[in-house]
């Protein structure tokens, strides 16, 4: 690697920070590690200018790690919920537990010790190193790889581990050598990923601004900027239907508890039946009541159910996609005239005012507000 690349890199990608970097992010320059680490952790899938919005709320509802540890995992994910990707919620709820029981409530600074916590990986360990403890610690995020890839024209796969591994030497090498610099400068590399060196449209193959880098870097001098990092082939996700029972009692829906290592794990959602390859069920059929109450309630209810419910009617499909797959959910509605008592503690009746109460995947918290069975203030916390 070019030795003077090695020298300059973190100096001018800072020069660069101050007039084109973003300003004004309320997590910078906080060096308070529970801050930094909820800010990370929000970042990670969601985009900047929704994390705006709900990182405040949620520091406000869960201001120390004390706090979010002794927090209830409900109220956890109802204050995640629309964010997505709750496995982050539960992680969080999960790390703030062990950094009370192990670490006395002091978050550790080494990156090493950050990563054997809940729900950090090695670049967010190095984030939270960086911006709270000045630790000259890496990231390498996918932005970042995309950087590296290019500055030294890596052209291997960069999910295998040797390029990999090459990449992470790289990040290391690149540091600044004051630790004081560690913040600007970690926050100017995601910066200048996210907005300059991206992936289509990077700012070198444009003609209104001159990225700093022209010179050193590789792919841009061998005009392969567009064909780095390597594309991985994507394959088409599978897809999946499923049923969903929305049974109402008077003013209460039923609900159900998710199992936590599911996909919407420990959120609410509307009792279903398990998921079917779409390929092979047909999508259209009828289902009389006895057959949906069969497909996603416990046994014991379903003679009660299909004597309280005579019809059920078909009353929406919902398409939604995951990262890795998609689901057709069929929505089944009826009424029952009585309230029908669940031994399950999972399963319960919940009043339509006190939905806001509960984490509901975004889907079913949009369908129930589109069958308008539910206000928008219901659905606030
Ligand atoms: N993505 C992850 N961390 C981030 C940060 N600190 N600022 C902007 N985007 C991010």
């Amino acid at each position: 690697m070019s030795k003077t690349l090695i020298k300059t890199f973190a100096p001018k990608l800072i020069a660069w920070h101050a007039i084109s970097g973003r300003s004004g992010l309320p997590w910078l320059g906080n060096r308070d590690p529970y801050a930094v680490w909820v800010s990370e952790i929000m970042l990670q899938q969601t985009q900047v200018a929704t994390v705006l919005e709900r990182y405040p709320r949620f520091i406000k509802r869960f201001p120390t790690v004390k706090k979010l540890a002794a927090a209830d995992i409900d109220e956890v994910l109802a204050e995640w919920a629309g964010l997505g990707y709750y496995s982050r919620a539960r992680n969080l709820h999960a790390c703030a537990k062990q950094v009370m029981a192990e670490f006395d409530g002091e978050f550790p600074g080494d990156p090493v010790l950050l990563e054997q916590l809940k729900g950090i990986g090695r670049s967010t360990a190095g984030a939270i190193a960086a911006f709270a403890f000045h630790e000259r610690a890496p990231i390498l995020d996918a932005n970042v790889k995309r950087i590296l890839a290019r500055l030294f024209a890596i052209d291997g796969a960069i999910q295998e581990k040797a390029v990999n591994d090459q990449l992470w030497s790289l990040a290391t090498d690149l540091l600044p050598i004051k630790p004081t610099d560690m913040p600007v400068y970690t926050q100017a590399l995601m910066d200048f990923g996210a907005t300059w060196c991206i992936s289509r449209k990077p700012v070198c193959l444009g003609s209104e601004k001159k990225c700093p880098f022209t010179k050193d870097c590789r792919a841009n001098l061998s005009d392969q900027v567009l064909l780095l990092p390597q594309k991985t082939k994507k394959t088409k996700s599978p897809e999946f239907n499923c049923d969903m029972l929305l049974i109402r009692w008077g003013n209460s829906v039923l609900l159900q508890k998710r199992p936590s290592k599911a996909i919407w794990g420990g959120l609410w959602s509307l009792p279903e039946s398990p998921w079917v390859s779409r390929a092979a069920g047909t999508t259209e059929a009828c289902l009389t009541p006895q057959e949906l109450f069969k497909a996603t309630l416990p046994e014991e209810k379903i003679a009660a159910l299909t004597k309280a419910c005579k019809s059920v009617i078909r009353v929406n499909e919902v398409k939604h996609v995951f990262t890795h797959r998609r689901l057709w959910m069929r929505i089944w509605q009826t009424n029952t005239p009585k309230e029908l008592t669940f031994l399950n503690s999972d399963l319960k009746w919940v009043a339509l005012s006190q939905l806001g109460r509960y984490g509901l995947p975004q889907p079913i918290k949009l369908l129930l507000q589109e069958l308008s069975l539910v206000r928008d203030d219901d659905l606030k916390s």
